[in-house]
């Protein structure tokens, strides 16, 4: 049997945090699992990370994070989250749990269990975790792989420019993309292109329990993506931070120098994207998912859940 790679998991369930989670389950060592705010306050992430964890089975700990970004949360992020995950982060679902987190320094868990161990690092929400344990252990970034779900080299969600996980936290996201760290980056170019429509969410209300509840949170989410941004289906944005580590060819990828704008009053949290000829651009600091085979990204993970 092939080993499995390590993968240590920063997110904020979040609906498509939650199936990213899955899909990870199914083919990764997950070592350690990290919550940060987000898609809801840390409170709710945490414990939305807990009920999920407890339907996979997953043993690792389970640390909660920041509940604020670096500076000041802003207005627009938390009235997105509010709207696309709902108040609770998962759009209502009926997840159950009793477990309580094993702590609550996420930055110092991420430094004591990435360090020396070769795991990658996973990040599917704001980067105020990765951030912090980068600036506690700034040897830490040498030779770290991380692969993360966020940015755009186009438009944005939240802004005309900015994406939701740079946007919450730009300081910290400038902090990880200046950081040396090798980073694999999924962002909206190629996750918001497809993603669950009605016949897979029926699939998944067929299935067992968190199939299930899953399938509830992604109808609440896939009728606020039609509200909001006029999509017939649930984008499934965090998976694809997954797919790199396991299936990567199903993604085209182009290297390139990412910026983030924490400055401009129209561009804050803008990932700027030099594309430009390579006689010219800065050197680059990521490879970015730009074109992305979505029907077989949900096949992957309709069979992970089912
Ligand atoms: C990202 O923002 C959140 O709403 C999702 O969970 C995803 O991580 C997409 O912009
Ligand atoms: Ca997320």
């Amino acid at each position: 049997m092939t080993e499995r790679t390590a993968i240590l998991f920063d997110g904020d369930p979040g609906v498509d945090d939650a199936f990213a989670l899955a899909l990870a389950a199914r083919h990764l060592d997950i070592v350690g699992l990290t919550t940060v705010f987000g898609n809801a306050s840390v409170a709710h992430t945490t414990r939305n990370a807990l009920a999920v964890a407890g339907h996979l089975n997953l043993t690792c700990p389970v640390v909660s994070g920041a509940d604020t970004p670096i500076e000041a949360p802003n207005a627009q992020m938390l009235e997105h989250a509010r709207t696309i995950h709902g108040e609770d982060g998962m759009g209502g679902a009926d997840l159950q749990t009793d477990r309580l987190p094993d702590g609550d320094d996420a930055p110092a868990f991420i430094v004591d269990t990435l360090r020396g161990s070769g795991a990658t690092l996973v990040a599917t929400g704001p980067l105020t975790n990765v951030a912090r344990a980068l600036q506690l252990d700034p040897t830490l970034a040498d030779g770290l792989d991380i692969s993360l779900m966020g940015g755009s080299a186009t438009n944005g969600n939240v802004t005309a420019v900015a994406e939701f996980n740079i946007h919450a936290d730009p300081e910290a996201a400038a902090y990880v993309f200046a950081s040396g760290a090798n980073l694999t980056v999924a962002p909206l170019d190629i996750t918001s292109t497809f993603g669950l429509g009605e016949a897979e969410i029926a699939r998944l209300e067929a299935g067992n329990t968190l199939a299930r509840e899953l399938s509830a949170a992604a109808r609440f989410y896939r009728g606020r993506q039609l509200e909001r941004f006029g999509r017939g289906y649930a984008p499934i944005h965090d998976v694809c931070a997954i797919v790199p580590l396991i299936r990567p060819a199903l993604i085209t990828f182009e290297t390139m120098h990412v910026a983030v704008e924490c400055a401009g009053t129209q561009t804050r949290g803008m990932t700027v994207c030099d594309r430009r000829s390579p006689v010219v651009a800065e050197p680059s600091n990521a490879t970015l998912g730009m074109q992305a085979d979505g029907t077989a990204i949900v096949e992957l993970l309709m069979e992970a859940l089912l």
